[in-house]
């Protein structure tokens, strides 16, 4: 059994590091990535309060296919350059979305979704995934959620 639990009452700033240590310890002696990304989607879910969805999607040729995630079920494939997710797999940058409904192409998987946060996974300075969270409040994510989850990915780099 793990027991990785948030303490009470911390910062965002608190909580990301304490995430992050979470993603480390449960992903070190690990090389299946599904089960890596399965238990990360949790921990995602576990950590950081208001979200409606929290997952990844991996670039498999040139399409995004939906991986573990916890919400409700989404969109299977992405064409890369679609929606949030699939700009942040086509430019290899994070996507800050503070209103969904004012990002062109936006895929609502989920109606509640009102801000959305995507980072790109990369190996060897290519996409291989992106971390996809999703809110039903408007403007959930700020900068330090952005380099919080970023630092992430590069820990999952090599462990997807
Ligand atoms: N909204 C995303 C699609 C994935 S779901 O949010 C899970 C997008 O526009 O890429």
């Amino acid at each position: 059994m793990y027991t990785f639990t948030p303490t009470p009452e911390l910062s965002n700033a608190e909580l990301h590091r304490e995430l992050l240590d979470a993603v480390v310890a449960i992903t070190a002696d690990e090389p299946d990535g599904v089960a890596n990304m399965a238990n990360v989607a949790a921990l995602l879910a576990q950590f950081l309060p208001r979200l409606n969805w929290a997952g990844f999607y991996r670039l498999v040729g040139d399409t995004l296919v939906l991986g573990p995630f916890i919400g409700k079920p989404a969109c299977i494939r992405i064409p890369l350059g679609t929606g949030v997710c699939g700009t942040a797999a086509a430019s290899a940058r994070t996507q800050l979305v503070a209103d969904v409904h004012a990002f062109p192409g936006h895929i609502a998987c989920d109606g509640d979704s009102r801000s959305e946060l995507v980072v790109p996974v990369l190996r060897d300075g290519k996409v291989i995934a992106v971390i996809d969270l999703d809110s039903p409040d408007l403007a959930r994510f700020d900068e330090e959620d952005a380099r919080g989850i970023e630092r992430l990915a590069e820990v999952l780099s090599s462990r997807l």
